[in-house]
């Protein structure tokens, strides 16, 4: 079922990878892709409408029932398998809120590095690495998304562009938008440190050398100056009030994302 490009179709890529859990017995012998399938995350992602045919080793795979054996199974027997991940699909990874630990998925095999390419109105790209086993599920178009909202908000209201807040920055997709957007001062901050160490590398790769601040702090102990953006982007179901609250205290837009 290979392309003659080499490369096969995602179905049948999962069928395979279903049938050695089949024979593992991690899933039951008359399991289905649509109930069974582990969360298959690209290795490299360029949002798309295309049918997806995939490359060797750029699959990252996310199941709460894997085992060493089959993850020793699926790099061995799978090509398109690169990163073999235990955990639940409906757990977040990373920091929840200020009040909560760290949680990473296990990484059982592989490498689980993933790169997101974004395109914007700007005609220029944003690019952002991530390890999968510690920073959030969140799939380029998402962030595409998220952009054309931040976007839309800064031209439609008029926005300065002097200094912005990205206040919960994680791998920096907003800040690093409105810096190539032309603000004159970007301040990133998160409360988790690994965002923090990933948000570095990823100014790098987008070129952002300059005009810049990062904090790693809870926002609602950060102690910033006044500004004209403060741009709000929690994890879904946290309670953001007192966040938003601060957030209009410091500056004079407020986009909750
Ligand atoms: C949905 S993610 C942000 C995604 C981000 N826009 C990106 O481009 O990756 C939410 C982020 O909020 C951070 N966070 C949670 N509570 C926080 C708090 N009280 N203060 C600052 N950051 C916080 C988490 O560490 C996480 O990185």
């Amino acid at each position: 079922m290979k392309c003659e490009c080499g490369k096969r179709p995602l179905d049948i890529v999962m069928s395979h990878i279903l049938k050695i859990m089949i024979e593992d017995e991690i899933v039951p012998e008359r399991a289905t892709l649509r109930r069974n399938s582990p969360v298959p995350l690209s290795g490299f992602y360029y949002s798309s409408l295309n049918p997806q045919f995939i490359g060797e080793k750029t699959l990252i795979l996310l199941h709460p029932d894997f085992t060493e054996d089959v993850a020793s199974r699926l790099i061995n027997e799978v090509p398109e398998v690169k990163c073999v991940l235990k955990g639940s699909p409906q757990s977040t990874v990373g920091q929840l809120d200020r009040n909560s630990q760290i949680s990473h998925f296990e990484i059982l095999e592989g490498d689980d590095t993933q790169i997101n390419v974004m395109r914007t109105l700007l005609g220029d790209k944003v690019v952002l690495l991530k390890r999968q086993s510690r920073h959030h599920i969140e799939v380029a178009m998402t962030t595409e998304e998220k952009l054309l909202r931040l976007h839309n908000y800064i031209n439609n209201n008029d926005v300065k562009k002097g200094v912005a807040v990205d206040a919960m920055c994680g791998l920096g997709a907003l800040g690093i938008y409105l810096a190539k957007l032309g603000f004159e001062k970007v301040i990133f901050n998160d409360v988790n440190p690994e965002m923090i160490e990933a948000l570095k590398y990823n100014l790098e790769i987008n070129g952002i050398t300059d005009g810049y601040e990062i904090f790693n702090e809870a926002f609602e102990d950060l102690e910033v100056e006044n500004a004209d953006l403060c741009v709000i982007d929690a994890f879904p179901g946290v309670d953001v009030d007192e966040i938003v609250k601060k957030a209009e205290e410091i500056a004079d837009n407020v986009v909750v994302i």
